[in-house]
C-alpha cells in the first residue's frame, strides 16, 4: 500500500505535504516524492527510502509552489529506485497512485506505438503518459484525466496535477481509499484522514468509482456513472495524542502498552452499562446461522483461528477459517445459513475486501471486524463491529490483534446465546471473567524486563519455533509472525503435538523453542512434547504460570505469567509474544515501527 497526498494551498506546500506524508509513512516507505506547480513550472523531487531522505533533498533543492501532490511508496511494479518513485510525470501532468493497474502492459504497448516511451518500470507512469497523450490530442486537463480513467482496469487512488494549473487537482478512487479534505481557502486529497488531521477535520470520503475535480473553492464529485454525487462531509476527530508516541521510544511499544485500556474500552462499548449483558448491533444474529467462515490476512487470520475454538466450544457453531488471498479462489461452499466474518485492522486490505465482495448476497450476513469505522470493509459489510483500538501506526499489529480477539469472543458469546448454548447467566459469567482482563494484561506487561532478557538470547539465532496447543497454537503462529516481521529471524508456530511428525528434525542447541503453555487441561501433553525437545538439546523457553513451571520441572529458560482463566490466555500470552519480538528487534537493530519490505495495510492483491 502507498500513501498519497494533494494540497491546493495558500502557502508553500512542499513542507506541509512532507508532514502529511510522515503520517502516511506506515503505509510504505520504499521511496517518496513531491511535485508542485509554481507559476508556469511543474517540478518534482524524489528520493529513495524513507521520508527523511526526501526531506534532506528538499533542504538542498527546495520545491516552490502552492499546489502539490506527494507520495510514499510500497513497491509493487518496479524495484524501489528513484526512477520508479512517484510522482510520475509526462509532459504537463504529474500523478501519484496507490493501487495496481492490471492492464498497464496493454496501455504501455499502445503508447509505445505512438512514440510515448516509458522511463520507469511502473504502472503509474503509464497513467501519466496516457493523460499526456490525450492532452497532446488537444484535450483539456480534466477531460484528459477522465479519458485516462476510462481506460484503467484494477485498483487505484489517484491525484493528478497539471503544469500551468495552480488551482486544479483531480482525484479518483477505485479499490483504494481516498478522502477529500476541506480547509479554509485550501483543499486537500489524502489516502486517509490521519494524513490530513493537522490540516482539517472536515473530510469527505470518496466512494468506489468516484472522481473529484478540486479547486480552492471546493470539490465537485461524480460517481461511477458520471453523475454529480453529494458525498457527506464528516468531521473526523483525530486527537493528536492518538498519533504520537506518548513518550514511548516506538509506536509499537506504545501500542503494546495501550492494550489494557483498549480492551477495557472495547469490552465496555460492546456490553451493557452493568457489564452483565452483551450490547452488540441488533442486526448481528446467529439464530439462522449453522456455519461460519472467518476470513482475514496475517495477524487477523491468527485471531480468526483463535476465535474458531471459542465459536465451537461456546456456541457449537462449525467454523472455517481461511486466509483471504486463498478464500475466493477455492470456490468456497457458501449458503443462506452461513455467516461470513472479515477481520481487518485497516479495513482496506485488498485480499480481505475482495473476499467480502465475493460472498455478498450469497450468505446470511457479512460482518466486518475492523479498527477503522470509515474503511471499505466497514462500509461494505452488512454489519461493522469496531474494535476501538485507536490508530495503530506501527506496521506490526499488536493492540489490534487483542482487540480483534475481544470482539470475536463477544461475537462467540452472542452466537452461543442465539443458538441456546449459553443462557444469560452463563454470558454474564464470561463477561465477569473478561472484566479481569485489563488487570491481567497489566500483570503480563510488568514482565517486560524478564522478556527483554530472554530476547538477548535471540540476537544471534536465525531460526526459532513457537509451540502451543488449543487456542495457544494460533497464538504460537502469531508469535512467530511478530518475530519474523520485526527481527527478520525465521520463525514458525506449530501445534505442540505436531512437532514429532517432522519439525523435531530441526531441533538442536541453536534452535530456541518457545512453548506458550498456561497450566490448562492440555498442559501435561505439552510438557511431554517439551521433554522431546529437551532430550535433543533443544533450547526450550517455557512461558507458563507458576503452577505450570512447578509441574514442568527444570527447563533452560522460562517466563512466569500470571495465572489466567483459559478464556483469557490468548489475550494475556499475546503480551510476551509481542514484547519478545519487540526486544529481539532492538537487539538486532531492525526498524521496529517500519520493518523492511512491509507496509501497514496491503491494498493490492
Ligand atoms: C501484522 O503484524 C502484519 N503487519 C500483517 O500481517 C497484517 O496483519 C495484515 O497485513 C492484515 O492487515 P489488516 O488487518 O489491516 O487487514
Amino acid at each position: 500500500m502507498c500513501g498519497i497526498v494533494g494540497i491546493l494551498g495558500r502557502h508553500q506546500v512542499a513542507p506541509i505535504i512532507l508532514e502529511a506524508l510522515r503520517r502516511l509513512e506506515y503505509r510504505g516507505y520504499d521511496s517518496a516524492g513531491i511535485a508542485t506547480v509554481n507559476e508556469s513550472r511543474l517540478d518534482r523531487r524524489r528520493a529513495l527510502g524513507k521520508l527523511v531522505n526526501l526531506s534532506d533533498l528538499l533542504v538542498h533543492d527546495p520545491l516552490p509552489g502552492k499546489a502539490g501532490i506527494g507520495h510514499t511508496r510500497w513497491a509493487t511494479h518496479g524495484a524501489p529506485t528513484v526512477a520508479n518513485a512517484h510522482p510520475h510525470r509526462a509532459g504537463r501532468v504529474a500523478v501519484v497512485h496507490n493501487g495496481i493497474i492490471e492492464n498497464f502492459r496493454t496501455l504501455r504497448a499502445e503508447l509505445a506505438q505512438v512514440g510515448l516511451a516509458h522511463e520507469s518500470d511502473t504502472d503509474t507512469e503509464t497513467i501519466a503518459l496516457l493523460t499526456r497523450y490525450y492532452m497532446d490530442q488537444g484535450m483539456a486537463p480534466q477531460q484528459a484525466a477522465f479519458a485516462t480513467l476510462d481506460r484503467l482496469e484494477g485498483a487505484f487512488a489517484l491525484a493528478f496535477l497539471f503544469q500551468g494549473e495552480d488551482d486544479l487537482m483531480i482525484g479518483a478512487r477505485q479499490g483504494s481509499p481516498l478522502a477529500v479534505g476541506h480547509g479554509e481557502g485550501e483543499m486537500y486529497l489524502g489516502s486517509d484522514a490521519l494524513a490530513l488531521a493537522p490540516l482539517t477535520d472536515r473530510i469527505t470520503y470518496l466512494e468506489e468509482g468516484d472522481r473529484v475535480v478540486i479547486t480552492r473553492a471546493g470539490a465537485q464529485i461524480t460517481d461511477a456513472q458520471g453523475r454529480r454525487a453529494n458525498r457527506p462531509l464528516t468531521r473526523v476527530a483525530l486527537d493528536q495524542a492518538m498519533v504520537d508516541k506518548a513518550g514511548h521510544r516506538h509506536f509499537m511499544a506504545k501500542e503494546i502498552a495501550e492494550q489494557p485500556a483498549v480492551l477495557g474500552a472495547a469490552l465496555g462499548f460492546h456490553t451493557s452499562p452493568e457489564k452483565t449483558a452483551l450490547a452488540l448491533p441488533e442486526g448481528l444474529n446467529f439464530t439462522s446461522t449453522d456455519r461460519l467462515v472467518l476470513v482475514a490476512c496475517g495477524t487477523g487470520h491468527y485471531a480468526a483461528q483463535v476465535a474458531k475454538y471459542w465459536f465451537e466450544s461456546l456456541a457449537g457453531l462449525p467454523v472455517e477459517t481461511d486466509i483471504a488471498s486463498e478464500f475466493r479462489y477455492r470456490q468456497p461452499v457458501l449458503g443462506a445459513r452461513m455467516s461470513a466474518v472479515f477481520i481487518s485492522q485497516s479495513g482496506e486490505t485488498a485480499d480481505t475486501l475482495a473476499a467480502l465482495r465475493h460472498v455478498q448476497g450469497a450468505v446470511a450476513q457479512t460482518v466486518g471486524v475492523v479498527n477503522v469505522p470509515t474503511s471499505s470493509i466497514a462500509r461494505e459489510a452488512d454489519i461493522a463491529l469496531p474494535i476501538l483500538a485507536g490508530p495503530e501506526i506501527s506496521v506490526a499489529s499488536t493492540k489490534a490483534f487483542t482487540a480483534q480477539l475481544m470482539v470475536l469472543l463477544l461475537m462467540a458469546l452472542k452466537a452461543g446465546q442465539d443458538r441456546g448454548h449459553l443462557d444469560a447467566g452463563a454470558v454474564a459469567g464470561h463477561l465477569a471473567t473478561l472484566q479481569r482482563l485489563p488487570g491481567l494484561m497489566r500483570a503480563a506487561l510488568d514482565r517486560e524486563g524478564e522478556i527483554a532478557d530472554l530476547a538477548q538470547g535471540l540476537g544471534g539465532v536465525n531460526h526459532a519455533l513457537f509451540l502451543g496447543r488449543g487456542p495457544m497454537f494460533p497464538l504460537a503462529a502469531e508469535a512467530a509472525l511478530k518475530l519474523k516481521e520485526l527481527s527478520y529471524i525465521h520463525a514458525e508456530g506449530y501445534a505442540s503435538g505436531e512437532l514429532k511428525h517432522g519439525p523435531i528434525a530441526l531441533i538442536d542447541e541453536m534452535m530456541p523453542v518457545v512453548v506458550l503453555a498456561p497450566r490448562d487441561a492440555l498442559f501435561a501433553k505439552t510438557v511431554s512434547n517439551m521433554q522431546e525437545v529437551l532430550a535433543r538439546q533443544g533450547r526450550v523457553v517455557l512461558v507458563s504460570d507458576r503452577a505450570g513451571l512447578a509441574e514442568a520441572g527444570p527447563v533452560p529458560e522460562s517466563l512466569v505469567m500470571p495465572q489466567v482463566p483459559d478464556l483469557l490466555a490468548p489475550f494475556v500470552y499475546a503480551v510476551p509474544a509481542q514484547l519478545l519480538a519487540y526486544h529481539a528487534a532492538l537487539v538486532r537493530g531492525t526498524d521496529v515501527d517500519q520493518p523492511r519490505n512491509l507496509a501497514k495495510s496491503v491494498t493490492v492483491e
